[in-house]
């Protein structure tokens, strides 16, 4: 039994489907359904007693001291947080409550569950020893690259730079503490741009898959030239369950797909894709609707992974290509209209007429 946080998000969601047509072993998801979350993300599992839905925040000790003692689970993974960076300029407090709040609180309470749990490898079930915490961050904790620096290694300094790269990087620094001083064995994990299946058309990718087929404005912060390392979604899973098996306890790991591409690079090849999947009904290209808007206040400018260590000491490579993920993505965006419009309605309009101003 393993217990994640925040499973209805977009990668927590991937993963439990990931973990449970790898493992089968069961899993405890504690999730407080945000706008981000949504139970239709785990539709499929509806019924399949491996999987157990709890809705709660990751602050809520009680619950959190509750859920432990009743699955007694070998590993927390720790999805959970408030992950989009244009929103936590808009309004921050969530993001340190749940990202820096909620994790202590969560971390208190796993910290308490773990010293209960029996030190001997001879014991059934989840032992002291074997216990694994691990804690799914950003590279956005290292800051920004200039086109001439090296990607980001573990040893990097922490530079973040918009309120939800620092809630991450506090988080993570909680995490660490609670290892050197306390002794729980920790993992973290810091990885790249994440697309596939399930992302809350708020982030870049399926906002541009979304905005394309409903023939609006393709927004382009400031001149689309800033970098990111994408990695499709499941080879995230991937990393995270070797880390899990093998990673060694207090470490951390960088995760990217060896995959820099400029914002207005995505955007084109995104148009390409649904300019041969789906065509627009006047014959022209989805590209004539990228649309250059004002730049994010604070917008880094590059991020890159140096993934070597988690390549050299755990064997993981990415399997998936740039142009076979946004196959894949668009295609899966394309067959679930139905995914789209129920998560593109109520809180979701309500961001956008906020950001591009009325309905748009
Ligand atoms: P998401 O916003 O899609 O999902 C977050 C999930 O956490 C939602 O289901 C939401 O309901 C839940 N949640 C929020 N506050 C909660 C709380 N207080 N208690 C319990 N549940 C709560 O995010 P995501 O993109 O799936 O990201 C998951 C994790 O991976 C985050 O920690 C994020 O920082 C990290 N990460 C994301 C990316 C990326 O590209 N998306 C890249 C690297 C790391
Ligand atoms: P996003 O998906 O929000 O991820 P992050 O900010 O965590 O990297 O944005 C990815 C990149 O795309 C980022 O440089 C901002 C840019 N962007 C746009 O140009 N237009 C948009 O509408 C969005 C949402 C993002």
């Amino acid at each position: 039994m393993i217990l994640v946080t925040g499973g209805a998000g977009f990668i927590g969601a991937n993963f439990v489907h990931f973990w449970l047509e790898r493992t089968g072993e069961a899993v405890v998801n504690l999730d407080l359904l945000t706008y981000a979350g949504n139970p239709d993300n785990l539709a499929d599992l509806r019924g399949d007693g491996r999987h157990v839905l709890v809705q709660g925040d990751v602050a809520d000790r009680e619950l959190v001291r509750e859920l432990l003692a009743r699955h007694r689970p070998r590993a927390v993974i720790h999805f959970a947080a408030e992950s989009h960076v244009d929103r936590s300029i808009l309004g921050p407090g969530a993001f340190i409550q749940t990202n820096v709040v909620g994790t202590f609180h969560l971390l208190e309470m796993v910290r308490e569950y773990w010293s209960t749990l029996p030190e001997s490898v001879y014991d059934q079930g989840a032992t002291q020893r074997d216990f694994r915490f691990l804690h799914v961050s950003t590279d956005e904790v290292y800051g920004s690259l200039a086109p001439q620096d090296p990607p980001f290694a573990e040893t990097n300094p922490y530079q973040p730079n918009s309120p939800y790269a620092a809630s991450k990087a506090a988080s993570d620094h909680l995490i660490r503490a609670w290892h050197h001083t306390f002794g729980l064995p920790v993992l973290t994990t810091n990885c790249s741009n994440n697309y596939g299946p399930y992302q809350f058309p708020e982030k870049l990718i399926p906002l541009v898959i979304h905005h394309a087929l409903a023939g609006k404005p393709l927004p382009i912060y400031g001149d689309g030239q800033q970098v990111r390392d994408w990695l499709y979604v499941e080879d995230h899973c991937l990393a995270i369950m070797r880390v899990l098996e093998a990673g060694r306890v207090g470490e951390t790991y960088n995760i990217g797909g060896w995959n820099e591409q400029a914002n207005l690079n995505v955007v084109r090849t995104i148009c390409g894709v649904l300019d041969a999947l789906q065509p627009r009904m006047d014959g022209r290209g989805y590209a004539e609707q990228i649309t250059f808007v004002r730049d994010r206040p604070g917008h880094d400018r590059r991020y890159a992974i140096d993934a070597r260590k988690i390549e050299a000491e755990l064997g993981w490579k990415p399997r998936e290509t740039f142009e076979s993920g946004i196959l894949k993505t668009v295609r899966w965006y394309l067959q679930h209209a139905e995914w789209v419009s129920g998560v593109t309605s109520g809180a979701y309009r309500q961001w956008v007429d906020r950001q591009y101003g009325g309905p748009g």
